[in-house]
């Protein structure tokens, strides 16, 4: 059987009974690794004094994890410093909130030249190599300085911006050399394979072939969006089963008769938080008559909290908090619930079946999967409305939520009264269109399309090869 090989920077180890991880990404491989045995590289999460030059190999029946420690410093510059601090914002469109140090910079490509050289190893000359994220865009470039000519994928799982905005990191240049050593990259949008493509021809001086293959000198590379989705049957079944649960009962107990809004999302700037809760004052500003009527519940965990533009964040967001739950409060209602701490999805699920309003406001996102289990989770009889950013990954699919502008107060304030005021009839061909279009695109078909896709790849050929080739292909393709 062959063999599949996953590089990402947090690894989903099942836990000792044997659990499966229920991260989105584990769940997406489920099924792969029912067709192909399975390699997982990544960090183990842990920092160490000396970390091991090799990684600590736990055996999981047909999927082996293979996990390195870093030091402290090696967190410091590739995670909280490059990663997280530079590349992030930068990806999502926020050039302001950037922070780039050249020993960040040094740190990201110290680890994933580390990564690869104890990855390189333990790769079959059979194996089908697929990279997650931001934090690994080097890895191919290493692994191929490290003698691995296997097919080499990398899915990007945040928005790829403008080439004007990713142009504006030091670095970009270098970052986007290091691309056409992949031979296949996933995105989630076609806005965003369009601004991969753009980049590498403006900034590299790269010749689009046809329309997904670019031609970057000494190697092409396929750029293809690829958007992806949720285990559409497993969160139907885990809102369906919801009810038993002790906090679902707490919370309808507590909502008596009002209504539940919900916006659920890692406490990030690039979601919206605090430019939602504004919008919902706004709304309950505008039609007082929903005061006492309506409870606003935003889950934000606590995200990446040693990154200063988080803690700015956090301090933000209970400010505005705390300003409208006290100005428009009233004994015995509060309008805006927060909580910081993380819920099982079956929770979740219950608690998006539960709401009569989805808030899936982000200011930029690759995707957003919230948006599509909210809709998963929905009671076909009496859906609940989603109302979804346009700078959502999620907005070219979703096309029937109401679709705003995260920027515009009055606009999402005005959505969450209509989606109140939105009759059954309607809601119920929103959501039936919707769900189609998660079918669609089933988190097990998106695994499967992007391996089928790099299985068959063909574009780790030379240059020379390509130019044959492309007598060939020049009838049947434009440039
Ligand atoms: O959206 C990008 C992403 O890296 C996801 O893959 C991941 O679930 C999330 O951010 C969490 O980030 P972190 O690992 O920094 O907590």
């Amino acid at each position: 059987m062959r063999r599949l090989v996953v590089i990402s920077n947090r690894v989903p180890i099942p836990d000792a009974s044997g659990k499966a991880a229920a991260g989105g990404l584990a769940v997406a491989l489920h099924e792969a690794f029912q067709a192909y045995q399975g390699l997982w590289f990544g960090w183990s999460g842990k920092v160490s004094a000396n970390p091991a030059a090799q990684p600590k190999i736990i055996d999981k029946g047909q999927v082996q994890y293979a996990v390195m420690d870093l030091t402290s410093l090696d967190r410091q510059e590739y995670y909280n410093g490059f990663a997280n601090r530079a590349l992030w914002p930068i990806m999502h469109y926020r050039i302001g909130l950037s922070e780039f140090s050249r020993a960040d910079y040094a740190g990201y490509l110290r680890v994933n030249r580390s990564f690869a050289s104890a990855l390189a190893h333990l790769i079959q000359p059979d194996d089908l190599v697929w990279v997650h994220d931001y934090h690994l865009i080097p890895l191919a470039s290493e692994l191929r300085a490290a003698g691995i000519t296997n097919p080499i994928g990398y899915f990007h799982h945040i928005p790829w911006p403008a080439p004007e905005v990713f142009g504006a990191l030091p670095g970009s240049t270098e970052l986007l050399r290091v691309i056409p050593d992949y031979d296949l990259v996933g995105v989630q949008t076609e806005r965003d394979a369009d601004n991969l493509r753009r980049s590498l021809v403006q900034e590299l001086g790269a010749v689009r072939r046809r329309a997904d293959l670019v031609d970057a000198g000494s190697r092409c590379v396929r750029i293809k969006s690829n958007p992806i989705g949720i285990d559409v049957s497993g969160f139907q079944q885990a809102a369906q089963r919801s009810g038993s649960s002790r906090l679902l009962k707490q919370t309808i107990a507590g909502l008596g008769t009002r209504k539940l809004i919900i916006g659920v999302d890692r406490l990030d700037y690039s979601k919206g938080i605090p430019e939602r809760m504004e919008a919902f004052e706004r709304f309950l500003v505008s039609h007082p008559e929903h005061r006492g009527q309506v409870t606003y519940l935003q889950i934000a965990p606590t995200s990446r909290s040693e990154v200063p533009e988080y803690a700015t964040l956090s301090r933000a967001v209970n400010e505005t908090l705390g300003r409208i739950n006290g100005s428009l409060g009233e004994p015995g209602w509060v309008p805006i619930h927060y909580v910081t701490s993380t819920y099982s999805r079956a929770v979740l699920a219950g608690l998006y079946r539960l709401a009569r309003v989805g808030l899936v406001t982000p200011i930029r996102d690759g995707m957003n999967l919230v948006a599509k289990e909210f809709v998963a989770a929905q009671e076909p009889q009496d859906p609940g409305v989603l109302i979804l950013s346009k700078f959502a990954g999620a907005a070219e699919e979703l096309t029937d939520a109401l679709i705003v502008n995260p920027n515009d107060k009055v606009e999402v304030a005005e959505a969450i009264q209509l989606a109140l005021h939105m009759s059954r009839e309607e809601r119920v061909a929103r959501w039936q269109a919707m769900l189609k279009v998660l079918w669609a695109s089933d988190v097990s078909r998106w695994a499967a399309a992007f391996i089928k896709d790099l299985a068959g790849n063909r574009t780790s050929r030379t240059r020379s090869e390509m130019v044959l080739a492309k007598k060939e292909n020049d009838d049947r393709y434009s440039l």
